[in-house]
Parts: structure tokens; sequence; C-alpha cells
């Protein structure tokens, strides 16, 4: 991007902004934003004014001066200085909208813009942003459509170049599309034009302060207690488990509950594009990937790290997502003695994610036959879980299966928990029925040798949502 004015209205203030750039979480914690509870103004000349008054603020200020200021004193500060300038001027604006231009103002200035009063809403799980005016905030798993605006694309552009330019990376012609993660764990994607038509795109998921814990899905009926102490089981005495779901279905969280139930005394290796898992036993090893640098260079690939952690001494490796050829090491790890490894797949059933993985595996090793191929998968997998996202924004776990073998070239499964829909409430809540196929699992010996006895009631069980 080329080099800017100082009269420019993108200029911050580094010390005092830093912390906000980097965090997209952190807030909500407090008062809600003021300016969420806001009309939008009316008045025709609004946001003439506005500019007016941001860009005399801008220029009275000394940057060196104030970079040293702690944050929270300079936003006294310069809410202070604004109303004053404010208070000076007879412009047509009642009491609330001059609130909202100083408030609007003190965020564009010291945060993120119009993105502020969305970041202080504890229950927004993504935002994003389709040119400069359109946002959509995600709240529960459903879309809808703020009254959130950027003045124009540049104003978008430059709330973009703030996030990506506090974790280190850029955006511009040559780099026209960056993901990122953010300090907090929040993950963030931007592209610009000329690849997006309509202008710049931000999309950012933000990491919860608190993950769900196992307690949340139980009592959200996304996953029945008694199915929960099955998977507790299965984890514990170390099945080698792949959780597949589409975007956004509650995989990485269902992983993380997972992870949660592996024994203390064990060294658990994890392995993440974007950490984000946060298991909290005592001895955790997290590695992240790096991608490559501005001129393509140093990139660390899952694979890498896959290989890399084999020579750590794992007890258990938890992969955040297969994505690709480190699947034959996942595998070939599951293989050898890395019992209890768990593991997501994009996929919208069962039958996709075994497809997927075993064209992953192919991809990695082309002379390979789809009868080894399959073998290999057979012996590495115990359990696929599906985890789905419903059109009302619930997430449940839609089946809970066993890999039973070969039979020539066919991969064999059988269900042995499955959720099934029935229909929707006045309200559009999904309902539905969780029930036992009846299959007893071979499993459950497994689990019976470690002491953890299944009853036959739980393969009749039967509960509706
Ligand atoms: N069982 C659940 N009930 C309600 N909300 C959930 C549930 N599981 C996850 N969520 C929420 O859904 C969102 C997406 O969850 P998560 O990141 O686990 O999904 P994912 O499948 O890993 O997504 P991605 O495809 O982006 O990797 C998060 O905001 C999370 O808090
Ligand atoms: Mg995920």
């Amino acid at each position: 991007m080329a080099s800017r004015p100082t009269s420019d209205p993108t200029r911050t203030f580094r010390g005092s902004i830093d912390a906000t750039r980097a965090s997209l979480s952190g807030r909500g914690s407090g008062r809600p934003h003021p300016l969420l509870s806001m009309e939008r103004p009316s008045h025709p000349d609004y946001e003439v004014h506005k500019r007016t008054l941001h860009q005399e603020l801008l220029d009275s200020l000394d940057f060196e001066e104030v970079g040293n200021v702690p944050k929270e004193k300079l936003r006294v500060r310069l809410q202070n200085d604004l109303t004053e300038r404010l208070e000076r001027r007879t412009l047509p604006l009642n009491r609330l909208e001059r609130d909202r231009m100083v408030q609007e103002i003190l965020d564009n200035v010291l945060g993120l813009g119009p993105l502020e009063p969305l970041l202080a809403d504890p229950a927004v799980s993504d935002i994003l942003v389709n040119g400069p005016h359109q946002v959509y905030v995600d709240r529960g798993g459903k879309l809808t459509l703020t009254n959130t605006r950027f003045d124009d694309n540049r104003h978008l552009m430059q709330i973009i170049d703030r996030i990506v330019v506090a974790v280190g990376r850029r955006v511009d012609e040559q780099h026209p599309m960056v993901d990122a993660r953010m300090a907090d764990g929040s993950r963030i994607n931007a592209i610009i034009p000329p690849l997006a038509l309509d202008g710049p795109v931000l999309s950012i998921r933000r990491f919860s302060k608190k993950p769900l814990t196992a307690a949340d899905l139980t009592d959200r009926g996304s996953v029945p207690h008694p199915l929960m102490l099955v998977l507790k089981g299965t984890v514990q005495v170390g099945l080698n488990t792949l959780i597949s779901g589409g975007t956004g279905s509650g995989k990485t969280t269902l992983l993380n509950v997972l992870s949660g139930f592996i024994p203390e005394d064990e060294r658990i290796i994890t392995i993440e594009d974007s950490a984000e898992l946060r298991l909290q036993q005592p001895h955790v090893v997290r590695l992240e990937t790096r991608p490559p640098n501005l001129e393509g260079r140093g990139e660390v690939t899952q694979r890498d790290l896959v290989r890399n952690s084999l020579r750590m001494r794992p007890d258990r490796i938890i992969l955040g997502e297969v994505r690709g050829t480190e699947s034959i090491d996942m595998l070939t790890a599951m293989n050898t003695g890395h019992e209890g490894s768990l593991a997501t797949i994009h996929a919208n059933n069962t039958r996709d994610a075994l497809a997927r993985l075993e064209t992953m595996v192919g991809m990695g090793m082309p002379n390979m036959r789809t009868q080894a191929i399959r073998e290999t998968v057979v012996r590495a997998i115990d359990l696929l879980i599906q985890q789905t996202r419903f059109p009302d924004g619930s997430r449940r776990i839609t089946s809970i299966t066993e890999v039973v073998g070969l039979e020539g070239e066919t991969l064999l499964t059988q269900d042995i928990f499955v959720f099934e829909q029935t229909g929707v409430d006045e309200r559009g809540k999904v309902r539905g029925v969780f029930r036992a196929t009846g299959v007893r699992p071979h499993f459950a010996d497994r689990l019976a040798t470690h002491g953890i006895h299944l009853s036959d009631r739980l393969f009749s069980f039967r509960m509706e949502v």
C-alpha cells in the first residue's frame, strides 16, 4: 500500500492501539457499546460534519506525544476534546447524534471503526463484511444483516489494513488474500479487489472467551449425556477418532471437548493451522503451521509438523483438521502405536469423510492401490463422529459410527447412534430423535477390558429433542 500523508485519518497511535488490533475477542465483558442501541442518524449532513471534525482532531494531535499515553486516558482525553469542539459549533444535530459522532470518531481513531460495536457484543461469533455497505453477523448460528456501514472501500481497506498489520501481514494488490490469526486466537480472512468483485471482503471468526464444555454440549441437546459418556470412554481407552462435519458445524468445539477426556498423565501434541484448541491437561505441546513469508519462503506445513511430532514421543496426536497429504503420516501414526489420536475432517457425512481421506492419501501416494489405502484407513480409524449444523443454528452429533473392516474393496462401517430430524416446531426449532441403532459396537469389549462397561440399555437408547 502506498505510504500515507500525515493528515490521513488512518493514522493511529501505535502503542495505544496495538493491543486492540491484535485482539478481536477480548471485549464485550464490560458495558455494551453505546452505538449498539443508537439509531443511525438521519441528518443529511451528518457524515460531512463527522469527517470534518475527525480531520480537525487529527490535525491537532501530536502523534509522538499521545503515542505514549495509556489507551484509557487517551480515550477520555480525545472524547473531551471532541465534545468541546462540537459544543463550539452550531450544528443542527441533537444530543444523541452528537454523542454518536464522538463515539464513531473515537472508534475510528483508536480502534477498528464501525466494527467496534460488533466486537463489543459477546454473542457475535462471526463478522462478515461484504464490501463497505453490507455487514452480517452470526449470533448463535443465525446470520443477520446489521446496519453497520463503512464510508467507502477506502475506509474499509484502512480497517482491514490495521488488522493485518497487527499480525505482521499485509494485503495489497500483490497479496490480495490473507488468512491470519490474531494474538487472541480469532481468525481473519481478507480478500480484496480485483479478486473480490464488490469491494474488500473481511471475514472474522472470533475466538470465544470460554470454549463450550462437555456439559454445555449435553445441556443444549447437542450430545445426549449417555452418548457423551460413551465418547468419554472411547477417548480414555484410546480409539482413533475422526470428527467430520461441514463448515462451522462444531468440529473443533467437539474435538476440544473430547480432548478434555484424555488422561492427565499422557503427553499430548496438538497440530493446527491456526491454534484454536484449548486443552486443560498439564502436558500439552502445541504446534502451529507457518505460512510462507512475503518472499514465499519458510513455510512449515501440517505434514512437516506431524512428521516432526512423531519424534517427540507423543502419547496422543491431535490434528486440528486433516486437509492434505499429512493424512498419510497421521494414519501411519495411528497404525503404529499412537492410539487415541483425534482429528477433524471437512465432510457432510461419514461416507464422504472416508472418501475424502482416501483421496488425500491417494494424492500423496499416487502409486498406492485403492485397496491398500483402504486397508490403512480401516486399520487406523476406529470411530467416526458426524457433527451437523442445522438451519436453526443448532449443532448436533448426527452419528457415531464404528469402522468395522473391509469386505473385498468395500469399507464396512456401522452406525451405533444416530440423530434423525423429525420436523421443525412453530418457533423454527429443529425437532428430532437421538437413538441407538441396536448394534453393539466391537469397541464395547475394548472398553470393558479397561473397566468401562456399557450397559445393554444404552443400545436401545432413545431421546427426543
Ligand atoms: N454444539 C454446539 N451448539 C451450539 N454452538 C456451537 C456448538 N458447537 C460449536 N458451536 C459454535 O459454532 C461455531 C463454530 O464452531 P467450530 O469452530 O467448532 O466449528 P468448525 O466445524 O470447527 O468450523 P470450521 O469449519 O470453521 O473449522 C462457534 O461459534 C462455536 O461456538
Ligand atoms: Mg474448525
